[in-house]
């Protein structure tokens, strides 16, 4: 994969998953195009950084970008976990805003520049609950769910423009995120058992899949969700 030349903006760049891919992306010579809430030390230099929050309204994302943009990754996102009856309306409400809401308002304020390149890719993250049932689970599968509704629809809408739209789902990855379900070594380890291959994400083993997505090499592909969860969300073997 080569980036050199290419303009990359990932939503969500400082920590974890997006953090791993804005490593990676410096590795292959992209200029990387960074919006999040706070800088990360972790940086390497030459990143661009646009200080701002998807919950609130962004109005200079379109004024940061470059004239021609080649891929777009959103990698803001939550976990909320609670029985179904505890779920409340701002528990659904922010699920969906961080998630879905947010990925559509930066996909439409980076349209023109997505379009400008002349074959361009974005990548939205999903959840391997959102197709496999679990539970506790029903707020952010749900919102989730309305990731991978948006994605198929816009790779159909914007595939004449040669935009590519696909989809990651991953299993639980060891990030910020997730450091509640990862907090003891005896909560790890049950984590691991569950799924298949006996451990859980790295933030590596989703950042790949994505910069695949986002490169040259994945030019026939869109309209896809691709599961990266350690077998979880296809395998029986027990
Ligand atoms: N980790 C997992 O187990 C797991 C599993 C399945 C799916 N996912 C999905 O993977 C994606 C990445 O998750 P992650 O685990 O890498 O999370 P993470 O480590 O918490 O990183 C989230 C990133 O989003 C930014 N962000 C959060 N809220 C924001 C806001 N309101 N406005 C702007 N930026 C915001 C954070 O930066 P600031 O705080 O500086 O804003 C950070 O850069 C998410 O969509 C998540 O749902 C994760």
């Amino acid at each position: 994969m080569n980036f050199a030349g290419k303009n990359i903006l990932v939503v969500g760049g400082s920590s974890g998953i997006g953090l791993s891919l804005v490593k990676l992306l410096h590795g292959q010579h992209a200029n990387s195009y960074v919006v999040c809430r706070s800088a990360s030390a972790e940086w390497p230099e030459g990143v661009n950084y646009l200080k701002g929050d998807v919950a609130a309204d962004i109005g200079a994302v379109e004024m940061f970008l470059p004239e021609q943009l080649h891929g777009l990754v959103y990698s803001v996102g939550s976990i909320t976990l609670k029985p179904f009856n505890r779920l409340t309306d701002e528990d659904f409400l922010r699920d969906f805003q961080l998630n879905a809401l947010g990925a559509a308002r930066m996909i439409q304020q980076a349209i023109k520049p997505l379009k400008n390149a002349a074959g361009s890719s974005i990548v939205l993250i999903s959840t391997v609950a959102a197709r496999t049932g679990m539970p506790y689970h029903a707020s952010i599968a749900a919102a989730k769910g309305a990731v991978e509704g948006l994605a198929l629809t816009l790779a159909a809408e914007l595939a004449f423009q040669q935009i590519r739209v696909n989809v990651v789902a991953p299993s639980l990855t060891d990030t910020p995120l997730a450091q509640g379900l990862l907090s003891t070594p005896e909560k790890r380890e049950a984590s691991a058992r569950r799924h298949p291959l006996g451990k859980i994400g790295q933030p590596e083993d989703i950042s790949q899949l994505i910069a695949f997505l986002l490169s040259d090499d994945s030019s026939w592909m869109t309209g896809q969700v691709i599961g990266v969860d350690g077998g979880l969300g296809k395998l029986k073997t027990s």
